[in-house]
């Protein structure tokens, strides 16, 4: 089944809660996730053990498994292997720019590069691209700009989205800050579930996410045909 890596040597550029919002809104179509924390920090491993302590999410339909301590060259196998378990596969990857996420995207259908309107996030979103674009031709790739206002930005944040528009492939859409994306991190639960429970407004979330991840579908589906 597809297999969406998110890459960014960045840190703090939205990776977990980029690949955390995905799974959400392709668990809440009944779709089953299988996710890989390429990160050393496990922030997606630890995200999915308290869940599992809180008696949420033991047997549902997203799943976590720790890649960070694979050896770099073995991350393929391991992404194959969890093609077989679920709908969608989902790689949250290490701010640093290494081989093992290199490695994931040549065995990956798309890749999502989140940043931040900033100057020290777009000479990383320039690195990563230029890594994909080396070591994982073909693969598809798409700049997302994240942790924006929803209204007012400044001229230098407008800037640099320009800059980054005209440079990479960007989505349409930006992962706005919004308090219902920090929720999932917060009280380990899916944008679904945080709704449920009233958490914090998930409206404007889960549209910005559901828009995300069908542009990404859409696109995998488009090469696919395009290769037939
Ligand atoms: N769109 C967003 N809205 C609100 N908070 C966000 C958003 N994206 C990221 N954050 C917050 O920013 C911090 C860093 O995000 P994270 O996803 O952990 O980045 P990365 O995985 O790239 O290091 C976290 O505290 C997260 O909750
Ligand atoms: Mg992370």
């Amino acid at each position: 089944m597809p297999v969406i890596l998110v890459a960014q040597s960045k840190g703090g550029a939205g990776k977990t809660t980029l690949s955390l919002a995905l799974a959400s809104e392709f668990e809440a179509l009944g779709g089953s996730v299988h996710m890989l924390d390429a990160d050393r920090q496990n922030s997606l491993l630890n995200w999915h053990r308290d869940r599992v302590s809180a008696g949420r999410g033991g047997d549902a339909q997203i799943a976590v498994e720790d890649a960070s301590q694979l050896r770099d060259a073995d991350i393929g196998s391991a992404i194959a292997r969890a093609r077989e378990m679920a709908q969608l596969v989902i790689v949250d990857t290490e701010g640093t720019s290494n081989f093992k996420t290199a490695y994931a995207g040549m065995d990956s259908d798309f890749v999502v590069v989140p940043t931040r309107s900033s100057r020290l996030d777009l000479e990383r979103t320039v690195e990563t691209s230029d890594m994909l674009e080396k070591m994982c031709r073909g693969v598809p790739y798409k700049v997302l700009i994240t942790q924006t206002g929803q209204v007012a930005r400044s001229k230098a944040e407008w800037e640099i989205d320009n800059q980054i528009r005209q440079a990479l492939p960007t989505f349409e859409s930006q992962m706005h800050t919004l308090d219902a994306f920090r929720a999932m991190s917060n009280y380990r639960m899916t944008l679904r579930e945080v709704e449920e429970h009233k958490l914090a407004k998930t409206d404007k979330a889960r549209l910005i996410a559901q828009s995300v991840l069908a542009t990404i579908l859409s696109e995998i589906k488009d090469k696919e045909v395009a290769n037939v």
